[in-house]
């Protein structure tokens, strides 16, 4: 039968994807039986330059689709930006609704609006970009033309979206939970409900949920993430404790421990896979 998998936060940059992880990513697509790719967003820092060779070495394999992250946006204009927003994607008996979305604060009530414009300035990478809206506006905006487009839509529905749509995926951690503000809205989650949508599919945060059912909604989340996040590392690290003598869970510094030591990257070729498969949200088409 033919599959639909969408993936998220690839970050093929930033992971430092090479001909090894590229031909192992379309291998595991293909052992899925993957005939439409579509990547929720992040794929890299730079579109033009790292993500549109690799869609085009995707695409020689798989019908590929994808919406944008707030790091792809980062070289790019709004209009570029808006061009790739709310695609229609029809299969047979089902349609893929792919937007991007945003986030308008509502995640950190805690903090005034200007509080949390001022800690984007000074912490976020989104302090990079210039959507020409406020992060409010922008949000609304898009819940306003996602609740448009559902309502033309009469097929079963899958949505894929970058940023979060409910507040269950959302970080509980004390040192974090600022960083909700920029994570995404409810609002969306309210559109998907009142147009009965089945199945969303998101990353931003790199957390991997799976599947999580609410108010009748799917909600699909297995972003791959940085290496240093990935169950691999976390795995390889546990299983030599000798090379983390402080215990330190710091992930960023559990990773600098282990990345140069080439038993650690056999390991990581050998897991590779299933690190990939873990990230692979599949939908019968
Ligand atoms: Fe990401």
């Amino acid at each position: 039968m033919t599959k639909l998998t969408v993936m998220s936060d690839l970050h093929i940059d930033l992971n430092g994807f090479g001909d090894f992880e590229t031909e192992t990513l379309i291998q595991t697509l293909k052992s899925q039986d993957t005939a439409h790719l579509h990547l929720a967003g992040d794929i890299s820092n730079h579109h033009q330059e790292i993500s549109l060779p690799f869609l085009e070495k995707m695409a020689e394999h798989f019908k590929v689709t994808y919406n944008f992250g707030n790091h792809d946006m980062l070289d790019l204009k709004e209009s570029e930006i808006k061009a790739q927003d709310f695609q229609i994607i029809p299969f047979e008996n089902k349609t893929l609704l792919a937007f991007h979305g945003w986030y308008d604060y509502s995640f950190y009530p805690e903090k005034s609006d200007l509080d949390n414009l001022n800690f984007k300035n000074r912490f976020w990478f989104d302090r990079r970009l210039n959507r020409g809206l406020s992060d409010k506006e922008l949000t609304l905006q898009t819940a306003q033309q996602l609740d448009k487009t559902l309502a033309r839509i009469d097929n079963d529905v899958i949505v894929s979206m970058h940023f979060v749509p409910h507040s269950h995926f959302t970080m509980t951690h004390e040192t974090f939970r600022p960083f909700n503000a920029f994570l995404g809205s409810q609002i969306f989650h309210d559109i998907f409900q009142k147009h009965g949508v089945n199945d969303v599919v998101f990353g931003h945060a790199h957390r991997s949920f799976g599947q999580v059912d609410l108010n009748g909604i799917r909600y699909h989340s297995r972003p791959l993430g940085y290496v240093r996040e990935w169950d691999l590392t976390i795995d390889y690290v546990q299983k030599h404790p000798e090379l983390n003598p402080t215990g330190t869970w710091n992930l960023s510094k559990r990773y600098n421990l282990v990345k140069k030591l080439s038993h650690f990257q056999n390991y990581k070729k050998e897991n590779l896979e299933r690190e990939f498969l873990n990230s692979m949200s599949i939908f019968d088409l």
